[in-house]
């Protein structure tokens, strides 16, 4: 017997503290400032070339972005240290990826009226792992007290549809009850804030989804009528770092390439046809026309992307409530981005409205979500 899946509830865990722009633009300019100085011979005999400094003004106009959340500020706006700081943990507490997945977990599972007897899966989907093993979902799934089993995935920013496509389809087929879908995402620690190309563009975040069968589903929620994943190979975004680090010749090395890397301009002229196709094959797959769907939630990387996918999507601009963005307060939070948008411009959805989740990134990745409400 088959099962239909749904979404019954998310929870969102938001770092408290913020950086604003000014803030960033600030520290990135002292940094700056210290690294020209303290290279000025090298500059002046054109061996490295001088910081340019950032500007408010274009990360706004080229992003969107206004804010970002942060787990750790400190070392971030350290001109001399432009990374968080962590405290270190002994292997007897809980990781920082699980404390937080679990904070999200526990509130989407509250929100649904749910316990951990309830769910046979946990997947933690995210762009990057605190560390190899034991998976991290494992560990989430001990501090919630949940039978079964769990595993790690990790397709960048698609992350979340991509782990929403796993656990409907084992829903589906009857081999779990529910899953949580957790995506913890610290990308301050592998953004290079001394790139002043990409130093705006991340913010840290957790986000976590429960799909059930609309069996046992409760209170209103969104069937999962179907998901669409695919991938294509691009070396557009890259993050070098890896196990295999200290065993290559200048593994070792402060390297630019060991954090986030990206040609920004490509991947946005290639990433938003691939997008817009993407979703316009999906919806057209399940009979689903551009004019009755009520909302797109969209991967959170940039407004102008946004709205080109938009309106390509549905053939005229949308209106604001039609396609929601929570850049500009959280900036791109890779995989969790779309699930804040549809846990916080969702609930308004009537009986039988249709919406789509969508998130894209490295890999390349994109991920597709059709969902339909009940009331
Ligand atoms: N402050 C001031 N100027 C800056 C700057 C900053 N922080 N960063 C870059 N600039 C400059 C550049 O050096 C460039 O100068 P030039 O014209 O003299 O060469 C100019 O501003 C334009 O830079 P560019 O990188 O072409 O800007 P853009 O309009 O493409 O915007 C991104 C940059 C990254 C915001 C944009 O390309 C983007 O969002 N791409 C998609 C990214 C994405 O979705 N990635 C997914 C990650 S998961």
């Amino acid at each position: 017997m088959t099962h239909t899946p749904a979404i019954t509830a998310t929870g969102l865990f938001t770092p408290e503290q913020t950086i604003t722009n000014a803030e960033l633009v600030d520290a990135f300019n002292a940094y700056a400032e210290l690294f020209n100085e303290e290279h000025a011979a090298a500059i002046a005999a054109g061996e490295i070339e001088a910081k340019e400094p950032s500007s408010e003004a274009f990360i706004v106009k080229a992003s969107g972005i206004e804010q970002r959340h942060v787990i750790d500020k400190t070392g971030i706006l350290d001109p001399r240290v432009m990374h968080p700081l962590l405290r270190q943990r002994s292997d007897d507490e809980p990781s920082l990826m699980a404390e937080m997945g679990v904070d999200a977990a526990t509130k989407a599972l509250a929100a649904a009226g749910r316990s951990a007897d309830d769910v046979d899966l946990v997947i933690c989907a995210a762009s990057n792992m605190e560390r190899a093993y034991p998976a991290i979902a494992v560990e989430i799934q001990n501090l919630l007290g949940i039978s079964g089993f769990a595993f790690d995935m990790n397709v960048a920013c698609s992350s979340a549809t991509f782990g929403i496509q796993a656990a409907a389809d084992m829903v589906r087929a009857g081999s779990v009850r529910a899953a949580l879908v957790v995506n913890p995402e610290i990308c301050s620690a592998h953004l290079e804030w001394r790139d002043r190309d990409c130093h705006f563009i991340f913010g840290d975040v957790a986000t976590a989804t429960l799909i059930e069968s609309t069996d046992t589903a409760t209170g209103a929620h969104f069937e999962i009528l179907s998901t669409r994943c695919a991938t294509a190979f691009s070396n557009n975004i890259r993050n070098n770092n890896g196990f295999l680090r200290r065993s290559r010749p200048d593994g070792m090395k402060d390297r630019r390439d060991m954090q986030f890397m990206q040609n920004g301009r490509k991947v946005f002229k290639e990433v938003v046809p691939m997008v817009s196709d993407h979703i316009a094959d999906h919806i057209a797959a399940n009979g689903v026309g551009a004019d009755e769907l009520k909302r797109l939630w969209l991967h959170q990387a940039n407004k102008s992307m946004n709205d080109f996918i938009g309106r390509k999507v549905l053939g005229r601009t949308p209106e604001p409530d039609e396609q929601p963005n929570i850049l500009q307060d959280y900036a791109n939070t890779s995989s969790a981005g779309s699930i804040i948008a549809f846990s916080k411009y969702s609930d308004d959805l009537q009986e039988g409205d249709h919406g789509l989740i969508c998130s894209f990134g490295a890999g390349y990745s994109v991920g597709s979500v059709l969902l339909r409400r009940h009331a």
